[in-house]
Protein backbone atom coordinates (compact mmCIF):
# COMPACT_ATOMS: atom_id res chain seq x y z
CA UNK A 1 0.00 0.00 0.00
CA UNK A 2 1.54 3.46 -0.75
CA UNK A 3 1.58 5.71 2.06
CA UNK A 4 -0.13 8.87 0.74
CA UNK A 5 1.71 11.36 2.77
CA UNK A 6 4.73 10.40 0.29
CA UNK A 7 3.04 12.49 -2.19
CA UNK A 8 3.51 15.89 -0.73
CA UNK A 9 5.20 18.69 -2.46
CA UNK A 10 5.31 16.63 -5.70
CA UNK A 11 6.23 18.83 -8.92
CA UNK A 12 4.72 17.44 -11.82
CA UNK A 13 5.93 18.99 -15.29
CA UNK A 14 3.38 18.19 -17.86
CA UNK A 15 3.49 18.88 -21.63
CA UNK A 16 0.84 19.15 -24.32
CA UNK A 17 1.00 18.72 -27.91
CA UNK A 18 -2.40 17.18 -28.55
CA UNK A 19 -3.82 19.87 -31.29
CA UNK A 20 -2.41 23.77 -32.17
CA UNK A 21 -0.89 24.80 -28.71
CA UNK A 22 2.40 23.60 -27.18
CA UNK A 23 2.28 24.22 -23.64
CA UNK A 24 4.54 23.43 -20.97
CA UNK A 25 3.65 23.42 -17.57
CA UNK A 26 5.31 22.63 -14.07
CA UNK A 27 2.13 22.04 -11.28
CA UNK A 28 2.53 21.30 -7.43
CA UNK A 29 0.18 18.74 -5.94
CA UNK A 30 -2.52 18.92 -8.75
CA UNK A 31 -3.51 21.97 -7.51
CA UNK A 32 -1.32 24.83 -7.96
CA UNK A 33 0.04 25.97 -11.37
CA UNK A 34 4.10 27.29 -10.72
CA UNK A 35 3.98 27.81 -14.41
CA UNK A 36 2.07 27.46 -18.12
CA UNK A 37 3.40 28.25 -21.03
CA UNK A 38 1.61 28.28 -23.50
CA UNK A 39 2.28 29.00 -27.79
CA UNK A 40 -0.06 29.07 -30.18
CA UNK A 41 -0.52 28.28 -33.68
CA UNK A 42 -3.89 29.84 -33.95
CA UNK A 43 -2.10 32.65 -35.85
CA UNK A 44 -1.46 30.10 -38.55
CA UNK A 45 -4.52 28.56 -39.36
CA UNK A 46 -6.53 31.50 -39.57
CA UNK A 47 -6.49 32.25 -43.48
CA UNK A 48 -6.83 27.69 -43.41
CA UNK A 49 -9.96 27.32 -41.44
CA UNK A 50 -9.10 24.69 -39.62
CA UNK A 51 -5.20 23.35 -38.01
CA UNK A 52 -3.21 21.99 -40.56
CA UNK A 53 -1.63 18.15 -39.33
CA UNK A 54 1.37 18.67 -40.62
CA UNK A 55 2.35 22.43 -39.97
CA UNK A 56 1.28 21.81 -36.13
CA UNK A 57 3.68 18.84 -36.08
CA UNK A 58 6.33 21.29 -37.41
CA UNK A 59 5.42 24.41 -34.94
CA UNK A 60 5.33 21.67 -32.20
CA UNK A 61 8.93 20.19 -33.28
CA UNK A 62 9.73 23.88 -33.59
CA UNK A 63 8.97 25.15 -30.20
CA UNK A 64 8.31 22.14 -27.85
CA UNK A 65 11.89 22.93 -25.96
CA UNK A 66 11.28 26.52 -25.61
CA UNK A 67 8.18 25.60 -24.01
CA UNK A 68 9.66 23.25 -21.53
CA UNK A 69 12.97 25.54 -20.98
CA UNK A 70 10.51 28.42 -20.45
CA UNK A 71 7.67 26.78 -17.95
CA UNK A 72 10.78 25.12 -15.63
CA UNK A 73 12.08 28.96 -15.36
CA UNK A 74 8.87 30.72 -14.61
CA UNK A 75 8.30 27.61 -11.70
CA UNK A 76 11.86 28.93 -10.59
CA UNK A 77 13.16 25.35 -10.23
CA UNK A 78 15.42 23.61 -11.82
CA UNK A 79 14.53 19.70 -14.23
CA UNK A 80 16.38 18.01 -11.00
CA UNK A 81 13.55 19.17 -8.98
CA UNK A 82 10.82 17.34 -10.84
CA UNK A 83 9.18 14.36 -9.42
CA UNK A 84 7.54 12.88 -12.54
CA UNK A 85 6.65 13.93 -16.75
CA UNK A 86 3.32 13.89 -17.63
CA UNK A 87 2.58 13.84 -21.39
CA UNK A 88 -0.65 13.80 -23.08
CA UNK A 89 -1.11 10.63 -25.49
CA UNK A 90 -4.52 11.39 -27.02
CA UNK A 91 -6.70 12.00 -28.25
CA UNK A 92 -5.31 14.35 -30.49
CA UNK A 93 -3.42 14.84 -34.09
CA UNK A 94 -0.87 11.56 -34.30
CA UNK A 95 1.72 13.69 -35.55
CA UNK A 96 1.37 16.45 -33.18
CA UNK A 97 1.36 14.36 -29.84
CA UNK A 98 4.22 12.21 -31.11
CA UNK A 99 6.18 15.44 -30.37
CA UNK A 100 5.43 16.01 -26.72
CA UNK A 101 5.67 12.00 -26.22
CA UNK A 102 8.93 11.49 -27.29
CA UNK A 103 9.89 14.72 -25.48
CA UNK A 104 8.32 13.66 -22.39
CA UNK A 105 10.24 10.25 -22.70
CA UNK A 106 13.49 11.61 -23.40
CA UNK A 107 12.86 13.63 -20.14
CA UNK A 108 11.30 10.90 -17.73
CA UNK A 109 14.76 8.86 -19.17
CA UNK A 110 17.80 11.50 -18.75
CA UNK A 111 16.01 12.61 -14.82
CA UNK A 112 15.44 8.91 -14.24
CA UNK A 113 11.49 10.19 -12.85
CA UNK A 114 8.36 8.68 -13.91
CA UNK A 115 6.60 9.02 -17.49
CA UNK A 116 2.93 9.50 -16.51
CA UNK A 117 0.29 9.44 -19.36
CA UNK A 118 -2.79 11.54 -19.95
CA UNK A 119 -6.08 11.41 -20.98
CA UNK A 120 -6.52 15.00 -22.76
CA UNK A 121 -10.28 14.90 -22.07
CA UNK A 122 -9.59 13.96 -18.33
CA UNK A 123 -7.02 16.70 -18.78
CA UNK A 124 -10.15 19.13 -19.37
CA UNK A 125 -12.00 18.27 -16.48
CA UNK A 126 -9.17 18.36 -13.91
CA UNK A 127 -8.25 22.18 -15.01
CA UNK A 128 -11.54 22.88 -13.01
CA UNK A 129 -9.06 21.21 -9.73
CA UNK A 130 -6.68 23.71 -10.47
CA UNK A 131 -8.94 26.97 -9.55
CA UNK A 132 -11.06 25.53 -7.62
CA UNK A 133 -8.95 24.36 -4.24
CA UNK A 134 -12.21 22.47 -2.23
CA UNK A 135 -13.64 21.03 -5.43
CA UNK A 136 -13.69 17.06 -5.23
CA UNK A 137 -15.24 14.34 -7.07
CA UNK A 138 -18.28 13.40 -7.67
CA UNK A 139 -19.68 15.82 -9.83
CA UNK A 140 -20.89 15.63 -13.32
CA UNK A 141 -18.80 17.33 -15.72
CA UNK A 142 -19.42 18.34 -19.88
CA UNK A 143 -16.44 18.29 -21.77
CA UNK A 144 -17.61 20.61 -24.87
CA UNK A 145 -14.53 21.56 -27.10
CA UNK A 146 -13.91 21.36 -30.70
CA UNK A 147 -13.37 17.69 -31.37
CA UNK A 148 -15.41 16.27 -28.14
CA UNK A 149 -18.79 16.46 -26.54
CA UNK A 150 -19.10 14.21 -23.80
CA UNK A 151 -20.89 14.43 -20.64
CA UNK A 152 -19.49 11.99 -17.81
CA UNK A 153 -20.22 11.07 -14.65
CA UNK A 154 -16.71 11.67 -12.59
CA UNK A 155 -16.99 9.29 -9.43
CA UNK A 156 -13.56 9.51 -7.80
CA UNK A 157 -10.40 10.93 -9.16
CA UNK A 158 -9.60 7.88 -11.24
CA UNK A 159 -13.14 6.28 -11.81
CA UNK A 160 -15.24 8.09 -14.81
CA UNK A 161 -18.65 6.86 -16.25
CA UNK A 162 -19.24 8.44 -19.61
CA UNK A 163 -23.15 8.65 -20.17
CA UNK A 164 -23.20 10.38 -23.74
CA UNK A 165 -21.45 11.80 -26.16
CA UNK A 166 -21.72 13.09 -29.69
CA UNK A 167 -22.69 10.91 -32.47
CA UNK A 168 -21.12 13.48 -35.10
CA UNK A 169 -20.09 16.92 -34.78
CA UNK A 170 -18.73 18.01 -31.74
CA UNK A 171 -20.35 21.56 -30.25
CA UNK A 172 -16.98 23.24 -30.40
CA UNK A 173 -16.85 22.23 -34.66
CA UNK A 174 -20.20 23.04 -35.18
CA UNK A 175 -19.83 26.45 -33.71
CA UNK A 176 -16.07 26.85 -36.18
CA UNK A 177 -18.28 25.29 -39.25
CA UNK A 178 -21.19 27.93 -38.40
CA UNK A 179 -18.49 30.66 -37.97
CA UNK A 180 -16.75 29.78 -41.30
CA UNK A 181 -19.48 29.97 -43.53
CA UNK A 182 -20.38 33.39 -41.58
CA UNK A 183 -16.41 34.41 -43.06
CA UNK A 184 -15.33 34.89 -39.06
CA UNK A 185 -11.44 33.52 -38.51
CA UNK A 186 -10.62 30.40 -36.74
CA UNK A 187 -11.75 29.03 -34.22
CA UNK A 188 -14.86 30.37 -34.38
CA UNK A 189 -16.78 29.64 -31.39
CA UNK A 190 -15.43 33.67 -30.15
CA UNK A 191 -17.06 35.25 -32.94
CA UNK A 192 -20.19 33.44 -32.79
CA UNK A 193 -20.86 34.60 -29.38
CA UNK A 194 -19.55 38.19 -29.58
CA UNK A 195 -21.67 38.74 -32.92
CA UNK A 196 -24.92 36.03 -30.39
CA UNK A 197 -24.56 39.02 -27.79
CA UNK A 198 -26.42 41.58 -30.72
CA UNK A 199 -29.25 39.44 -31.83
CA UNK A 200 -32.74 38.10 -30.72
CA UNK A 201 -32.16 34.06 -29.90
CA UNK A 202 -35.87 33.49 -30.45
CA UNK A 203 -35.56 34.88 -34.28
CA UNK A 204 -35.00 31.70 -36.04
CA UNK A 205 -36.06 27.80 -34.90
CA UNK A 206 -33.26 25.44 -35.36
CA UNK A 207 -33.50 22.18 -34.79
CA UNK A 208 -31.99 19.61 -31.34
CA UNK A 209 -31.28 16.56 -31.43
CA UNK A 210 -32.07 13.50 -28.80
CA UNK A 211 -34.55 16.18 -26.69
CA UNK A 212 -36.81 13.59 -25.56
CA UNK A 213 -35.60 12.32 -21.90
CA UNK A 214 -37.81 9.45 -22.10
CA UNK A 215 -35.33 7.54 -24.97
CA UNK A 216 -32.53 5.40 -24.18
CA UNK A 217 -30.33 8.22 -26.37
CA UNK A 218 -31.34 11.48 -24.08
CA UNK A 219 -27.62 11.65 -23.17
CA UNK A 220 -26.21 11.24 -26.99
CA UNK A 221 -25.74 14.50 -28.53
CA UNK A 222 -26.00 15.46 -32.20
CA UNK A 223 -24.65 18.84 -33.94
CA UNK A 224 -24.54 17.89 -37.93
CA UNK A 225 -27.90 18.52 -38.29
CA UNK A 226 -28.36 21.51 -36.50
CA UNK A 227 -24.93 22.39 -38.97
CA UNK A 228 -26.98 21.93 -41.63
CA UNK A 229 -30.15 23.70 -40.98
CA UNK A 230 -28.03 27.03 -40.31
CA UNK A 231 -25.89 26.11 -44.39
CA UNK A 232 -29.48 25.79 -45.18
CA UNK A 233 -30.87 29.14 -43.91
CA UNK A 234 -27.94 30.99 -45.39
CA UNK A 235 -28.29 29.15 -48.59
CA UNK A 236 -31.95 29.77 -49.34
CA UNK A 237 -31.59 33.13 -48.03
CA UNK A 238 -28.68 33.39 -50.81
CA UNK A 239 -30.72 31.92 -53.48
CA UNK A 240 -34.24 34.39 -52.70
CA UNK A 241 -31.35 37.37 -52.80
CA UNK A 242 -33.05 38.24 -49.26
CA UNK A 243 -30.31 40.12 -46.57
CA UNK A 244 -29.37 37.24 -44.01
CA UNK A 245 -29.51 38.92 -40.09
CA UNK A 246 -25.85 37.41 -38.59
CA UNK A 247 -26.25 38.94 -35.43
CA UNK A 248 -29.70 36.96 -35.69
CA UNK A 249 -28.71 33.78 -36.95
CA UNK A 250 -25.77 33.54 -34.36
CA UNK A 251 -27.88 34.36 -31.71
CA UNK A 252 -30.41 31.38 -32.52
CA UNK A 253 -27.72 29.03 -33.00
CA UNK A 254 -26.23 29.40 -30.52
CA UNK A 255 -28.94 28.90 -28.31
CA UNK A 256 -29.88 25.57 -30.30
CA UNK A 257 -26.61 24.24 -28.60
CA UNK A 258 -26.78 25.87 -25.41
CA UNK A 259 -30.31 24.47 -24.79
CA UNK A 260 -29.53 21.06 -25.70
CA UNK A 261 -26.43 20.97 -23.20
CA UNK A 262 -28.32 22.63 -20.21
CA UNK A 263 -30.69 20.35 -20.81
CA UNK A 264 -28.84 17.18 -20.71
CA UNK A 265 -26.62 18.09 -18.07
CA UNK A 266 -29.26 19.26 -15.63
CA UNK A 267 -30.83 15.89 -16.18
CA UNK A 268 -27.67 14.69 -15.69
CA UNK A 269 -26.82 16.58 -12.34
CA UNK A 270 -30.92 14.83 -11.18
CA UNK A 271 -30.25 11.40 -12.01
CA UNK A 272 -26.92 11.18 -10.36
CA UNK A 273 -27.67 13.04 -7.63
CA UNK A 274 -24.33 15.43 -7.39
CA UNK A 275 -23.91 18.22 -5.85
CA UNK A 276 -21.45 19.92 -8.28
CA UNK A 277 -21.56 20.06 -12.43
CA UNK A 278 -18.23 21.28 -13.89
CA UNK A 279 -17.72 22.73 -17.26
CA UNK A 280 -14.69 21.57 -19.29
CA UNK A 281 -12.81 22.59 -22.79
CA UNK A 282 -12.86 25.49 -25.38
CA UNK A 283 -16.79 26.07 -25.51
CA UNK A 284 -16.79 26.53 -21.56
CA UNK A 285 -16.02 29.43 -22.68
CA UNK A 286 -19.00 30.62 -23.55
CA UNK A 287 -20.89 32.95 -21.67
CA UNK A 288 -24.14 32.36 -22.55
CA UNK A 289 -23.47 28.48 -21.46
CA UNK A 290 -22.15 29.52 -18.35
CA UNK A 291 -24.13 31.91 -17.35
CA UNK A 292 -27.70 29.67 -18.36
CA UNK A 293 -26.62 26.89 -16.96
CA UNK A 294 -25.81 28.34 -13.64
CA UNK A 295 -29.42 29.75 -13.38
CA UNK A 296 -30.89 26.20 -14.00
CA UNK A 297 -28.53 24.20 -11.54
CA UNK A 298 -28.95 26.79 -8.97
CA UNK A 299 -32.74 25.88 -9.19
CA UNK A 300 -31.85 22.08 -8.31
CA UNK A 301 -29.13 23.05 -5.21
CA UNK A 302 -26.39 22.04 -7.98
CA UNK A 303 -23.18 24.38 -8.31
CA UNK A 304 -21.56 24.96 -11.37
CA UNK A 305 -17.71 25.69 -11.48
CA UNK A 306 -15.71 26.38 -15.19
CA UNK A 307 -11.86 27.14 -14.76
CA UNK A 308 -10.45 30.59 -16.51
CA UNK A 309 -10.48 31.11 -19.86
CA UNK A 310 -6.86 30.29 -20.37
CA UNK A 311 -7.92 27.02 -18.66
CA UNK A 312 -10.67 26.08 -20.52
CA UNK A 313 -8.56 25.52 -23.94
CA UNK A 314 -5.83 23.70 -24.19
CA UNK A 315 -2.84 23.48 -21.40
CA UNK A 316 -0.04 21.83 -19.98
CA UNK A 317 -1.47 22.76 -16.34
CA UNK A 318 -4.48 20.86 -16.99
CA UNK A 319 -2.64 17.79 -17.67
CA UNK A 320 -0.07 18.00 -14.92
CA UNK A 321 -3.28 17.88 -12.35
CA UNK A 322 -4.49 14.82 -14.24
CA UNK A 323 -1.15 13.25 -13.99
CA UNK A 324 -0.37 14.48 -10.25
CA UNK A 325 -4.08 11.91 -9.37
CA UNK A 326 -2.36 8.87 -11.69
CA UNK A 327 1.14 9.27 -9.83
CA UNK A 328 -0.77 9.60 -6.27
CA UNK A 329 -2.64 6.09 -6.68
CA UNK A 330 0.08 4.47 -8.56
CA UNK A 331 -2.08 4.11 -11.71
CA UNK A 332 0.93 4.88 -14.39
CA UNK A 333 2.89 1.66 -14.49
CA UNK A 334 2.04 0.83 -17.89
CA UNK A 335 3.23 4.02 -19.11
CA UNK A 336 6.73 3.39 -20.26
CA UNK A 337 10.03 4.43 -22.86
CA UNK A 338 7.88 2.28 -25.09
CA UNK A 339 4.57 5.04 -24.75
CA UNK A 340 2.90 5.57 -28.09
CA UNK A 341 0.39 8.12 -29.05
CA UNK A 342 -3.14 7.31 -29.51
CA UNK A 343 -4.73 9.81 -31.72
CA UNK A 344 -8.46 8.15 -31.04
CA UNK A 345 -8.34 7.63 -28.14
CA UNK A 346 -11.54 7.66 -25.45
CA UNK A 347 -11.86 8.30 -21.77
CA UNK A 348 -10.63 6.11 -19.74
CA UNK A 349 -13.69 4.18 -17.91
CA UNK A 350 -12.98 2.02 -14.84
O1 LIG B 1 -10.62 22.62 -25.91
P1 LIG B 1 -10.18 23.38 -27.09
O2 LIG B 1 -9.19 24.52 -26.93
O3 LIG B 1 -9.54 22.46 -28.17
C1 LIG B 1 -9.95 21.16 -28.39
O4 LIG B 1 -9.47 20.26 -27.67
O5 LIG B 1 -10.80 21.03 -29.29
O6 LIG B 1 -11.53 23.93 -27.78
C2 LIG B 1 -11.52 24.74 -28.93
C3 LIG B 1 -12.97 24.98 -29.35
C4 LIG B 1 -13.11 25.62 -30.71
O7 LIG B 1 -14.06 24.90 -31.45
C5 LIG B 1 -13.61 27.02 -30.40
O8 LIG B 1 -14.39 27.61 -31.41
C6 LIG B 1 -14.42 26.78 -29.15
O9 LIG B 1 -13.64 25.84 -28.41
N1 LIG B 1 -14.62 28.00 -28.36
C7 LIG B 1 -15.85 28.57 -28.16
C8 LIG B 1 -15.62 29.74 -27.39
N2 LIG B 1 -14.28 29.84 -27.16
C9 LIG B 1 -13.68 28.76 -27.76
N3 LIG B 1 -17.07 28.19 -28.55
C10 LIG B 1 -18.11 28.97 -28.19
N4 LIG B 1 -17.98 30.11 -27.47
C11 LIG B 1 -16.76 30.53 -27.06
N5 LIG B 1 -16.63 31.66 -26.36
ZN1 LIG C 1 -8.78 20.22 -25.86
Amino acid sequence: MVNKDVYKEKLILAIETSCDETSASVVKDGREVLSNVISSQIEFYQNFGGVVPEIASRKHLENVIGVIDAAVKEAGITIKDLDAIGVTYGPGLVGALLVGVSAAKALSFALDIPLIKVNHLEGHIFANFLEHKNLEPPFIALIVSGGHTILVHVRDYNDFEVLGQTRDDAAGEAFDKVARVLGFPYPGGPYIEKTAQKGNENAIDFPKAFTNSKSEEFFEFSFSGLKSAVLNYINSAKQKGEEINVEDLAASFQKAVVDVLILKTVAAAQKYKVKNVVLAGGVAANKSLRLNLEKELAEINVALYYPSNILCTDNAAMIGSRAFYKYKEGVFEDSTLNLNAIPSLNLEEK
